[in-house]
C-alpha cells in the first residue's frame, strides 16, 4: 500500500491541482462539487465504503482521527489526538502537512476558503 501509494503519488497530486483549476470557477459555492473534484479521487463519501486511496469520510465529522476500522493509517495520523470537528477539519485541510506532520495524505492544502467551506459543508451532510 505504501509503496503504491508513492508511485501514485505524482499523478494524484497532477490530477488534484487539475481539479482545482478553472474547471470550478463557475460553481464555487458547490461542496459536493469541489469534493468531486479535490476529494472523490481519494476518499469515498457514502456509509461502509471499501477503503480507497484515503479513508472513508462519511461520518468523519465527530470521529477520531485515524481510527476508521480497515484503513491502514500512518502512525502519525493515528497518534495525533485529534477529533475531526468541523474547527480541526479546517485547519487540517488548509495545511495537512503541518497540522499532522508526517501524514500521508498527498494534499497540497486547500487555500481558498469559499471552497474549503463548502467542502466541510458537505462533510457535515455525510451521516
Ligand atoms: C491524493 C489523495 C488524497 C486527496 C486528494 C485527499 N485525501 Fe484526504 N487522505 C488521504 C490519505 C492517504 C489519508 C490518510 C492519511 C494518514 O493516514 O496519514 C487521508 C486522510 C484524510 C482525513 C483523515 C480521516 C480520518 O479518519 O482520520 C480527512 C478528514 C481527509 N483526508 C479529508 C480530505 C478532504 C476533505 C479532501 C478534499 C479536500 C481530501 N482529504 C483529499 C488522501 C487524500
Amino acid at each position: 500500500m505504501a509503496g503504491v501509494l508513492k508511485a501514485l503519488r505524482p499523478i494524484l497530486l497532477a490530477a488534484v491541482l487539475a481539479g482545482s483549476g478553472p474547471a470550478l470557477a463557475g460553481d464555487m459555492s458547490g461542496g459536493a462539487r469541489v469534493f468531486q473534484a479535490q476529494c472523490s479521487i481519494c476518499h469515498h463519501d457514502t456509509k461502509n465504503a471499501p477503503p480507497s486511496v484515503g479513508p472513508d469520510l462519511f461520518g468523519v465529522i465527530g470521529r477520531k482521527a485515524g481510527t476508521l476500522k480497515g484503513y491502514a493509517f500512518s502512525a502519525a495520523m493515528k497518534h495525533s489526538g485529534l477529533t475531526w470537528t468541523p474547527e480541526e477539519l479546517d485547519r487540517y485541510l488548509a495545511d495537512p502537512g503541518k497540522v499532522v506532520p508526517g501524514n500521508k495524505m498527498p494534499f497540497p492544502g486547500m487555500h481558498d476558503s469559499a471552497r474549503l467551506d463548502a467542502v466541510l459543508s458537505y462533510l457535515e451532510t455525510l451521516k
